[in-house]
């Protein structure tokens, strides 16, 4: 319960307000970029909501903030909103919301898919919310990213008796997963999922192509709409940045039109541009950093 007392200098007067205990995830700014920005250590309201939309897109970002750093004054109709999650994006495929802190934050998504649906790392474990996915067929099995981003998977595992995938060098973050991926080659569960180890950021980081068009890419890649271009985060490269930038390069080879990142924003382009942008984001990571020149 975010505290009034404890907010930021930083938000403008008015209903919504972050507090100190906020841990700069990204999630808010996200959910309601007209509204939240980033104020270096932490985010705040940087523009009260002006009409329903954003108001609504406040109150999402209030429930999925993992730390629970955000505030209304007043009255909280949270409550409304909370059945909103998980959100659709396009065919079948959804973002979770209600992230979690075990993750530090990161997204989560699920995806209705006829011979079983599939929930691709994990949010926070809400009964409310288990209960939605359980509406919409359950979970067959849980795809885990990378070791950072497993959060609740053993909870929703147990719920829906789903398989949890996880690569064998992450396996220590969830032993007791049910399939366990090997080495460096990609994996078909079926004609339609794919899954690519990309080692680099830990080294058991994998990713996973749906349909040859929507790619979840945990902590891998994500999308930077204000640059419009893809990108990968150095500074946090728990494992080695030269395996990152070659799972990159591996990566290029294959199409795909969407990126849907734990950390960082989604981002949609024709597959040409993507290939495109793969390319160029390779031969920015293959550049030296500054502090190597
Ligand atoms: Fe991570």
């Amino acid at each position: 319960m975010a505290d009034p007392n404890k907010a930021v200098e930083e938000n403008v007067e008015g209903k919504f307000f972050v507090d100190t205990t906020c841990i700069n995830c990204d999630t808010c700014r996200q959910l309601a970029p007209n509204n939240f920005r980033d104020a270096g250590t932490y985010s705040s309201v940087f523009h009260q909501p002006l009409d329903a939309q954003e108001e609504r897109d406040s109150y999402r970002a209030l429930l999925s903030c993992p730390t629970g750093s955000i505030g209304a004054r007043g009255k909280n109709q949270a409550r409304e909103f909370i059945s909103d999650f998980p959100l659709l994006i396009e065919d079948g495929i959804y973002y979770n919301g209600f992230n979690s802190e075990k993750s530090y934050g990161a997204n989560s998504y699920f995806i209705e898919n006829a011979d079983g649906n599939w929930l691709v790392d994990s949010p926070k474990f809400l009964l409310h919310f288990a209960k939605k996915l359980e509406k919409l067929g359950g979970i067959k099995y849980i795809f885990l990213t990378h070791r950072d981003d497993v959060a609740d998977a053993d909870k929703y595992a147990e719920m829906f008796n789903a398989k949890r995938i996880i690569h064998e060098w992450d396996l220590d973050a969830q032993p007791q997963s049910e399939i366990v991926l090997k080495g460096e080659a990609a994996t078909d569960i079926s004609n339609l999922f794919k899954i690519i180890p990309v080692p680099g950021h830990t080294k058991g980081h994998a990713v996973l192509l749906y349909k040859d068009k929507y790619l979840f890419t945990g902590d891998h890649l994500h999308y930077e709409p204000e640059e419009r271009r893809l990108a990968a985060y150095r500074s946090v490269c728990w494992y080695s940045w030269p395996e990152q930038t070659k799972s990159m390069a591996r990566l290029a080879n294959y199409s795909f039109e969407w990126v849907l990142a734990g950390h960082g924003n989604r981002g949609h382009l024709p597959a040409i541009e993507m290939k495109k942008q793969m390319d160029l984001l390779v031969a920015r990571m293959r550049r030296p950093a500054k502090s190597e020149l």
